[in-house]
């Protein structure tokens, strides 16, 4: 079968079609014959610097959609020709993906397979920043950065469906703050002056919840926009700098949480909670209150460019690769 696969890491165009083996399920485990792959930024990040890459050559993907193919032998929740989604650990750019039964989901009634590779990553992702590690309340004003990205369309929702009280963006150019504010931002600000924007936003408070993904100088500002009692959440290090590190005098005056979090991490110990949250988050989407638009679609063959697309800092929402769909 066709399947991307690198072998060092670099530039989009160390990403290769390559036939490779088509993967069988041992117990616990189906394939899916797949029919889009979505592509993360955590890919992305693999590629560029071995993120997650225990060994080269490396096959990226992390979340498909398809029709199960075959099934272990002790998996009964699915059958071969079932329309699922699903959450893997690698491997989701090619025609044939495994992955484990316990983070596969059957489609939700009323959501095409386009749509099913949307969802597993991003929308559990920002569901649990949000309500299980953000704890958000009725009322509470919200920070995201990369608000025009694939998390980001999704928690700007999620945010305003959850009750805030208003829901602040950042971007890295005005071009995306279209897109954001058609995703549930009341303002969206650039990187350059978003402390400063957040400040005149709140008249001095500062938000209660902020969402970091970019690390770095952007975490250390970021925490510089909490308000009293306020929660960050560090979900990633798109910035690529050294880790951040805090103390007792960035916590203490204003009664300030950081947290952190990973869906990779929840799903690798505790799938069944990632089942719970997805199901929730999946809900948000079929009842019509959370969309995740398509910005663009590659065949699986052209996968270099989608990359390119995501670290153009062009792309808005989502993109997927055509595989079978
Ligand atoms: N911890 C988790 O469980 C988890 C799960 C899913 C995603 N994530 C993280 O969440 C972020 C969004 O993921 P996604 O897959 O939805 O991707 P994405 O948002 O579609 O694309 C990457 C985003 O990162 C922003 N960005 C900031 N600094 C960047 C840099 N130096 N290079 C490239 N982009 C940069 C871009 O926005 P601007 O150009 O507007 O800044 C863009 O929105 C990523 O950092 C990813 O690693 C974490």
């Amino acid at each position: 079968m066709r399947a991307i696969v690198f072998e060092q890491y670099g530039g989009p165009e160390v990403l290769r079609l390559a036939d490779v083996p088509r993967p069988s399920p041992g117990p616990g485990e189906v394939t899916i014959d797949v029919a889009w792959a979505g592509v993360n930024f955590a890919d992305v990040k693999a590629r560029a610097e071995g993120y997650r890459v225990e060994a080269l050559p490396f096959r990226p993907g992390l979340e498909v959609s398809g029709l199960i193919r075959e099934v272990g032998p002790d998996v009964t929740d699915f059958t071969p020709g079932q329309e699922v989604a699903a959450f893997l650990d690698g491997g989701g750019y090619a025609e044939t993906a495994l992955a484990p039964a316990a983070t596969v989901f059957a489609l939700p009634a009323g959501l095409d397979l386009r749509t099913g590779a949307t969802l597993p990553s991003v929308l559990p992702t920002a569901y649990a920043l949000l309500h299980e590690v953000g704890r958000l309340r009725e009322g509470d004003t919200v920070l995201v950065q990369g608000a025009a990205g694939g998390v980001g369309t999704v928690a700007g929702q999620l945010a305003r469906l959850g009750g805030a009280g208003a829901v602040y963006g950042v971007v890295s150019s005005l071009d995306k703050a279209g897109h954001a504010l058609k995703s549930g931002y009341d303002e969206v600000f650039t990187a350059a002056t978003f402390d400063t924007d957040v400040r005149a936003a709140t008249g001095g408070r500062g938000v209660d919840i902020a969402l970091d993904p970019v690390g770095g100088e952007t975490f250390r500002r970021t925490l510089g926009t909490l308000g009293r009692f306020g929660r960050l959440v560090s979900f990633g290090n798109a910035g690529s700098e050294e880790p951040w590190r805090i103390g007792p005098a960035d916590t203490y005056p204003l009664g300030l949480s950081v947290s952190g979090f990973s869906v990779l991490g929840m799903a690798a110990q505790e799938p069944q909670r990632l089942r719970r949250i997805a199901d929730a988050a999946f809900r948000t989407v079929t009842d019509g209150d959370v969309e995740l638009p398509v910005s663009a679609e590659f065949p699986l063959g052209r996968a270099a460019e989608a990359h390119r697309l995501v670290e153009s800092r062009r792309s808005t929402g989502k993109l997927l690769l055509r595989v079978g769909g």
